[in-house]
């Protein structure tokens, strides 16, 4: 089971949406019961190829007791709290983190300097316990939640636990047109994090939904 905390916001929502079509069951964790449920729901009755026992919601401390493996999806703003509340739920397990720490400000948007290095180390430091992987910080919700187009993207994956980022390449690759990439240790998800800033302006530049690829490897 995949559990999803802040999974009620659209990158949490498209990532479940594209793991339940996949075949994995998930569930959509929330500050507030009723809207991971609703969330659930609307998943359920968007998309009637995924069968219903697919896709469960309700808090975000039932999604972290629930799952094997934790998608944290919510605002940068709520990150620490968040893991704080839950670093028992989560202990033992794989903590996914997709959280890229970003400010929006005059039309533009830039990366917040997170003084652990990058929110996915700020995790593992508050998460002690748990396997703490950087993931999908560079893939687009909008795109996530239009299941009939692949994604065509890279997903860099950095973890400082060998098995856990194996793993969680493997999870990637369940999305059509992703690639994952073995992005080493925890101390570059910052560099893949920070990307995420320079993908939104661009695609103000572009009026685009930009991706990356990386070549030559
Ligand atoms: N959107 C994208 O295209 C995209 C792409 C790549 C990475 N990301 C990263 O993925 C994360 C989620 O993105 P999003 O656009 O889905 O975000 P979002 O809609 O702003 O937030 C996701 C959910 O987090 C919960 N939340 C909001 N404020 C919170 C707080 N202070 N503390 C705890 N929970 C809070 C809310 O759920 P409840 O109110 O139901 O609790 C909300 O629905 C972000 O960190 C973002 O950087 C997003």
């Amino acid at each position: 089971m995949l559990g999803f905390i802040g999974g009620t916001g659209p990158e949490g929502k498209g990532l479940a949406l594209r793991f339940a079509i996949s075949g994995l069951s998930v569930f959509i964790g929330s500050r507030e019961k009723q809207r991971g449920a609703e969330a659930a729901e609307e998943i359920r009755s968007q998309f009637t190829e995924i069968s219903s026992d697919m896709v469960a919601g309700g808090t975000n401390k039932e999604a972290a007791i629930v799952s094997d493996i934790s998608v944290i999806c919510t605002p940068y703003a709520g990150h620490k709290a968040t893991l704080e509340n839950l670093k028992h739920d989560l202990k033992g397990k794989i903590v996914v983190d997709v959280v890229a720490p970003l400010s929006f400000k005059k039309g533009s948007v830039s990366a917040i300097t997170v003084e652990e290095g990058s929110a996915a180390e700020q995790a593992q430091l508050l998460l002690p316990d748990s396997l703490v992987v950087g993931a999908f910080q560079n893939a687009s919700a909008e795109d996530l939640l239009i299941p009939s187009q692949d994604l065509e993207c890279d997903v860099i994956v950095c973890s400082n636990d060998q098995s856990a980022k194996e793993q969680v390449m493997l999870l990637g690759e369940r999305i059509p047109g992703v690639r994952s990439i073995d992005g080493g240790n925890l101390q570059n998800a910052r560099y893949v994090e920070q990307l995420t800033a320079l993908l939104i302006n661009i695609n103000k530049i572009y009026n685009a939904h930009s991706s990356i690829k990386i070549v030559g490897i």
